[in-house]
């Protein structure tokens, strides 16, 4: 379902989001740091709003369900950096056990169905002491947020959950653990969190 919404989003996707998050995206990457030689996966890579800000000297590997994103996404390759760019799943992804140095985790862990497969994913083709960097949307423990879970049933189905609470997922990639969680935007509804998995 997701797959055949996002085809047809695809040619607005860069519209709606582009401008909106484009700070908060710059403000995620910078926590990459120095990349030289590492493997670091974009997962839910979607049109490549990331491509442009990537730094230099990382093999870079972009995932996403959907082939129509994916187009978009090869587009944005900057010409001096290495991506690949690969369809599947994030919630079972193709690659092996401790792959990859980071995975970028950005509006996919609260699109997917099952965003706690998705992390538990990112946590096992994680290399122990790599990390994941997250910019999403989440609700806090016990937060009503009442418009949110009436819209959630509709949007989940169209583009993306918003009842997804973060705390609850994070048990079950034990694994991980939050370095830091902190607010993209006033209010704290998308936040950037870091997480490292143990050595
Ligand atoms: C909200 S967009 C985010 C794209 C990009 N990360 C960004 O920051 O702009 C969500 C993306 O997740 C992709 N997607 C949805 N379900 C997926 C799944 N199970 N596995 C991989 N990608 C998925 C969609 O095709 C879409 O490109």
């Amino acid at each position: 379902m997701l797959k055949h919404s996002y085809t047809l989003l695809a040619p607005l996707y860069d519209r709606l989001v582009a401008r909106a998050t484009e700070p908060m995206r710059r403000r995620s990457l910078a926590r990459l740091g120095e990349v030289q030689g590492r493997r670091i996966l974009l997962t839910g890579v979607g049109s490549g709003l990331d491509l442009p800000h990537l730094p230099e000297g990382a093999h870079y590997t972009g995932l996403d369900l959907t082939p129509a994103m994916l187009r978009r996404a090869q587009r944005r390759v900057p010409l001096n950096r290495h991506v690949d760019l690969v369809e599947g799943n994030a919630m079972a992804l193709p690659f092996p056990d401790e792959h990859f140095d980071t995975v970028i985790m950005h509006l996919i862990l609260a699109v997917v169905p099952e965003p706690a497969d998705a992390l538990r994913e990112a946590a096992r083709v994680l290399k122990p002491g790599g990390r994941v960097l997250i910019l999403d949307k989440f609700l806090r423990p016990g937060q009503l947020a009442p418009l949110r879970r009436l819209l959630n049933p509709f949007l989940r189905r169209l583009a993306t959950r918003t009842d997804v609470v973060f705390e609850h997922l994070l048990p079950l990639a034990p694994s991980l653990r939050v370095m830091a969680d902190e607010p993209a935007v006033p209010g704290g509804w998308f936040r950037h969190i870091e997480l490292h998995k143990r050595l």
